[in-house]
């Protein structure tokens, strides 16, 4: 008894039971030992021995369930979990630039009540060249810039095939964006093979320049600031005509003249022009009565010139030290 008691552990407490209860202990040797007792001694060992291993094992049973309860206590106070901790955050992704800015320019002609329509980026020679009124000997129709899939398919250039597909299924008034991957056999810190365009399409009566210009006013000062101005000059798409580039003054100098803008004042942000009557033939649209103007930029280019990055690759290296500063 005073072994059990003394045991202060489980493992203890084991050596304990195995020395005095154990088959090789006394008393079991006693217990066995009955058998070959004289009869009037038989019954007095026999009744005191069992008793004795009563007693020693109601003491062990409640030794053990008290060391057990305690061992549990102090496990639990030993591993306690500190919930008071804070947890550790799981990153959280977020868009990509390209996507933040494409979705910053559907929102600006979203609110001017322009619907966003989309097509495909395999396209025919048909509606990115031909139906675009690009003559046959155009440089852009060249193996050297453009990825042909076979002669008459290829990935295609610009968002402009969108335009005719577009027409082709409505009638005017048409006021749409089309925002989509464009490919061209280009690669430097300006041009990457793939890029993003916006390309914007109006169409309906009395449509003059003054509303692509108004228009596209309303949208660099949406995009870069109240304050930005923006620049016609004269340019040539084969599909517009008159076509011009758009310039936006510089968001660094404000038209004083930096390194960003080239000591110009200005940053160019796109194309446009109105849509050239051709390009209305080829969709049956009667260029007497409707007129248009489009569009079309760069989405990289709008976020490299909002947010000062002078090397488009980094899109699509994927380093996350330049990816979460957006
Ligand atoms: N598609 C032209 C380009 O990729 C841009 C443009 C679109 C110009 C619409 C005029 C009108 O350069």
């Amino acid at each position: 008894m005073a072994a059990l008691e003394a045991a202060d552990n489980l493992d203890s407490l084991e050596d304990a039971r195995v020395r005095f209860l154990g088959r090789k202990a006394d008393l079991a040797a006693l217990l066995r030992s009955i058998a070959e007792l004289p009869p009037e001694e038989k019954k007095v060992v026999g009744r005191f021995g069992n008793l004795i291993k009563k007693e020693l094992e109601a003491l062990h049973a409640q030794r053990h369930s008290a060391l057990e309860e305690s061992e549990l206590v102090h496990g639990l106070e030993k591993e306690r979990i500190d919930i008071t901790l804070p947890g550790r955050g799981l990153p959280l992704g977020h868009l990509h630039l390209i996507t933040q800015t494409q979705r910053e320019i559907e929102d600006i002609f979203g609110g001017l009540g322009y619907e966003v329509v989309e097509g495909p980026e395999v396209e025919t020679d048909f509606y990115n060249f031909t139906a675009l009124n690009t003559p046959e000997d155009h440089p852009a129709r060249s193996l050297h810039d453009t990825f042909f899939v076979t002669k008459d398919v290829l990935l295609r250039t610009h968002t402009s095939p969108v335009q005719v597909r577009t027409m082709e299924k409505q009638r005017p008034p048409v006021y749409v964006i089309v925002p989509g991957k464009s490919y061209r056999r280009d690669s430097d810190a300006t041009h990457t093979p793939m890029f993003h365009q916006v390309e914007g399409l109006v169409v309906d009566h009395g449509i003059t320049l003054a509303d692509l210009k108004g228009t596209l006013e309303q949208f660099a000062k949406a995009m870069f600031g109240e304050v930005r101005r923006i620049r016609l000059r004269p340019h040539f798409f084969p599909f517009t005509e008159p076509s011009v580039e758009v310039d936006v003054s510089c968001m660094i100098c404000d038209g004083a003249g930096c390194r960003l803008c080239k000591r110009s004042g200005w940053l160019e942000i796109l194309g446009a022009g109105m849509v050239d009557p051709n390009v209305f033939e080829f969709v049956g649209y009667d260029p007497e009565e409707y007129t248009g103007f489009a569009f079309g930029m760069g989405i990289e280019r709008i976020a490299m010139l909002k947010h000062g990055i002078v090397d488009l690759r980094l899109f699509y290296e994927n380093d996350l030290r330049f990816v979460r500063q957006f």
